[in-house]
């Protein structure tokens, strides 16, 4: 069985997405902070926080040396505190560091940790940006790490030419998880297993099709 590993996997997005996949036949590993590790034959739960690199290069050694392979990654862990670079609105900048951390170093620990055990598989990386990495959102240092995530997803793809290894940018606009701040409430939203289906369209391809970018968003959504 091949091996899917998820990333911020306790809920929202990756928890949709650690379903499906378990759904569709892969052994799944699940990390997040509050994962409480625990194995059977087809999960395996893995505390980790992605802006450690330690946490994140053991998670990938311990998994491809127990079950033998990596061969899809969901660098999805995020975070996100509203800012303002104007006024007092939001979180104080000294809060802004854990969601840079996590939303940079984290996807780009997550690739550089997997890569070794992709090329060997010729897997698949899939990253989560989000639709605010493409469109400008007055104030929003959290767009700015999503442009990151774009910006990372190309890079690394760019690098990866040559090996085998296939990387997805999913760009979902609002997802209704726990995630969203209160001020998008009312908007058109998208539910996780949405964006689930299209993960697993990405990952489900032939090998010599390389789906770069998903952009999903709900119908109605004005960005
Ligand atoms: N919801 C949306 O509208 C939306 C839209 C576009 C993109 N996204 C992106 O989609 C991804 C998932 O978001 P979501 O809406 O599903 O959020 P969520 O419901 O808040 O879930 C976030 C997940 O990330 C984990 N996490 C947070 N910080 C972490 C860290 N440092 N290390 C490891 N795991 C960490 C959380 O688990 P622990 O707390 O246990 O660590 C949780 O499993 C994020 O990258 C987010 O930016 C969301």
């Amino acid at each position: 069985m091949d091996v899917f590993v998820v990333t911020g996997a306790s809920r929202g997005i990756g928890a949709a997405v650690s379903a499906l996949a378990l759904a569709s036949g892969y052994r799944v590993v699940r990390a997040s902070r509050s994962c409480v590790e625990k194995v059977t034959d087809s999960t395996w739960d893995i505390p980790c926080d992605v802006a450690s690199w330690d946490d994140v290069s053991s998670l990938v050694s311990r998994v491809e040396g127990e079950w033998g392979s990596v061969n899809v990654v969901f660098a999805n862990a995020g975070t996100s505190v509203d800012t303002s670079f104007v006024s007092d609105a939001g979180a104080p900048p000294p809060e802004w560091t854990d969601m840079v951390l996590t939303n940079v170093c984290g996807p780009a620990f997550t690739a550089r940790a997997a890569m070794p055990a992709l090329m060997r598989s010729r897997g698949h990386l899939v990253l989560t940006g989000s639709a605010a990495g493409r469109g400008v959102r007055p104030g929003n240092l959290y767009s700015a790490t999503k442009w990151a995530v774009t910006g990372l997803a190309e890079a690394i793809r760019a690098e990866c030419v040559g090996t085998g290894v296939r990387v997805t940018l999913l760009q979902p606009g609002l997802v209704d998880t726990g995630g969203i701040p209160a001020s998008r409430a009312n908007d058109p939203k998208l539910d996780a297993a949405d964006v689930a289906r299209a993960v697993l369209y990405a990952v489900s391809q032939p090998p010599s099709v390389d789906v770069n970018e998903i952009l999903v968003r709900p119908t109605g959504a004005a960005r």
